[in-house]
């Protein structure tokens, strides 16, 4: 079974499924009872105001959090208490809200850190570069020289992260997840702090992500404009309990939703 949705893109069977996650820390509860899925080939937008529980959901699809309630289904499988490595190889990659990159490495090699989850050949293999190690890094090389021209980065793929501006720096951590190729790609705030053209810049490659690779993408964002014009369902998490679900124009019509955060001032 397939969807038209808004957006004009045609989304597929239930790729996520989340069921009734509770997450809390001490006495702190992030997550209440939260139930919501996501399509294949979907972009699916994670809003609400801060503290709301956005980054500690994606933080559970990806193993770094373990709920002490609800199921995760996978691919139409119960996933079992999972570690972010064993998310990864299992086609789940993420940016962070902070970047997480290695500032004194090359862009390049940066980049190649997201190919860790796909080598075969273990890093001693690689580093003395040796038969089949060698063949596979060749290939490694590939895919990622792929992602720098279509992130288009190839005047910067040589220089260290640290020095970059902070927009190419969220797109360097695109590019570093883009490299274990996902199936389902987890960003948090990727347009968080950016101007106007860069923002542009980056939802133009997400977009672009979703429709050449097929990418699953979830993402976290504040800024109601991008989230209205790129997504096809939004969530709307408050103070951790799920408040609001649906395509963007009727969440954001949402009388509970607008209260809540739309109509306030209080984010960022
Ligand atoms: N590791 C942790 N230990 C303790 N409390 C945590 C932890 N991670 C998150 N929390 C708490 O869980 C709640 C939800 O935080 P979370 O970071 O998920 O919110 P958010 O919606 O991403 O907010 P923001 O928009 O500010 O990024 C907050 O009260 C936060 O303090
Ligand atoms: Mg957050």
């Amino acid at each position: 079974m397939s969807e038209v949705r808004n957006t004009g893109r045609k989304t597929g069977e239930v790729l996520l499924d989340l069921q009734r996650i509770s997450l809390s820390f001490g006495g702190v509860k992030a997550l209440t009872d939260i139930s919501f899925d996501v399509r294949e080939h979907e972009i699916r937008a994670i809003i609400g105001p801060n503290g709301a529980g956005k980054s500690s959901m994606l933080n559970v699809i990806n193993g770094v959090y373990h709920p002490q309630h609800g199921q995760i289904v996978f691919r139409g499988k119960v996933r079992q208490r999972m570690h972010p490595t064993e998310a990864a190889r299992n086609g789940v990659a993420r940016t962070f809200q902070n970047i997480a990159l290695f500032k004194g490495m090359t862009v390049l090699d940066n980049i190649m850190t997201g190919r860790n989850t796909r080598m075969r050949s273990g890093l001693i293999a690689n580093a003395i570069w040796w038969g089949p190690a060698r063949r596979e890094e060749t290939m490694h090389r590939a895919k990622v020289e792929e992602i720098i021209d279509f992130l288009e980065i190839q005047h910067i793929r040589k220089t260290p992260v640290g020095r970059l501006p902070y927009g190419l720096q969220k797109r360097v951590e695109l590019a570093r997840a883009l490299a274990a190729e996902p199936e389902l790609l987890l960003l948090d705030e990727p347009m968080a702090g950016m101007n106007l053209e860069e923002k542009r810049d980056m939802c133009r490659f997400i977009l672009d992500v979703n429709e050449q690779f097929g990418t699953t993408i979830v993402l976290i964002e504040h800024d109601m404009g991008v989230v209205m014009d790129i997504s096809d369902r939004v969530v709307v998490l408050d103070y951790g309990k799920k408040i609001g679900d649906g395509a963007p124009a009727q969440v954001k019509a949402d009388p509970e939703v607008i209260r809540a955060y739309l109509g306030a001032a209080h984010h960022h």
